[in-house]
């Protein structure tokens, strides 16, 4: 039986990897891409998901537009990471593929009212703004959505954007708290495990060796994109955030983690946007995610590769 889900994305060459990840998987059925302001804005980020899903060879899947901008705060984003267009590394053609006239959070709330209770999953990639806008606009969706899986927050390995937090819940710390609030079942994808899949030169070259389109744009895009990274962090490549999401719904046993009470820092600028886990059980907050803190490194990169190869 395929798990039926939907993708929330700020693309992003992790994000487009991730999503290349989940269009060749038979095992999953992608019943939207729904687009938010994050690593660029909502413009550029709708545009990406398109050439992406056009590259994948997958033009009938629908992509929508949602909100150009965190609940409260201005948006922050990440050029600097991800390049102008928020997709450098290879010259994709314009998508000739529409956007969807419906508002991505429009389409999340329409699919979790018309699928049976559990049978839908989410999976944001980006800020959580799309997801927590749905949740307050329609709070009977809660208790449909089978489970949140998403690629944010960090805790042993600190911030990335600041000192302590983690860009996708940085950008909208307010969304990220509805989500962590909600007691949809979540499963969280932090630093602490997406730093540990570095893409290695091996792994890239794994990736441009496949002799496909495909294998030759992820090639491109972590080419591009871990650059950043090895200056910053003096690694041997680049953490592959995103495609952590996608490869769970796969392979969940590639992770391990604690469920835990994670809150989200909403108050003070210093620590805005931490995701505060009580990994050591300190509170009596009550265990409301999923926190991975290990991944087998080569069984992702090998599961990555192999499916990269069937598109
Ligand atoms: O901090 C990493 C996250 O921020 C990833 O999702 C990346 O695509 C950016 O959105
Ligand atoms: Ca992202």
């Amino acid at each position: 039986m395929t798990r039926k889900i939907i993708i929330d994305t700020d693309p992003g060459q992790d994000d487009a990897v991730a999503i290349c990840l989940a269009l060749a998987s038979p095992e999953l059925e992608v019943l939207g891409i729904t687009c938010v302001a994050g690593n660029v804005p909502l413009p550029l980020t709708a545009l990406n998901a398109r050439k992406v899903c056009e590259l994948a060879g997958r033009p009938d899947i629908k992509v929508f537009a949602g909100c150009d901008r965190p609940l409260e705060r201005p948006l922050v984003t990440a050029e600097y990471v991800h390049g102008k267009t928020g997709l450098d590394g290879i010259e994709l053609p314009a998508p000739t593929m529409p956007l969807q006239d419906t508002n991505a959070v429009e389409f999340i709330i329409q699919t979790l009212r018309e699928h049976p209770a559990g049978s839908v999953t989410l999976c944001p990639l980006g800020p959580l703004t799309n997801i927590a806008t749905a949740l307050q606009r329609a709070p009977d969706i809660a208790p449909k959505i089978a489970e949140i899986v998403l690629m944010g927050g960090a805790y042993f390995e600190v911030g990335n954007v600041t000192p302590a937090a983690e860009f996708n819940i940085y950008v909208d710390p307010q969304a990220a708290d509805i989500v962590f609030r909600s007691r949809v079942p979540l499963v969280v994808m932090p630093l602490d495990v997406t730093h540990r899949a570095l893409t290695t030169r091996a792994r890239i070259e794994a990736f441009r060796a496949l002799g496909t389109r495909a294998g030759q744009a992820v090639a491109s895009w972590t080419d591009f994109y871990e650059r950043f990274d090895m200056e910053k962090y003096g690694s041997d490549g680049a953490p592959l955030h995103d495609p952590c999401v996608i490869a769970y719904l796969l392979q969940p046993a590639l992770f391990t983690g604690r469920h835990v009470n994670v809150t989200v820092e909403t108050g003070s600028e210093l620590t805005l946007g931490m995701t505060v886990a009580d990994w050591w059980y300190v509170t009596d907050r009550p265990a409301n995610a999923m926190f991975m803190g290990q991944i087998d490194a080569d069984g992702f990169y090998a599961l990555l590769t192999e499916r990269i190869a069937r598109l």
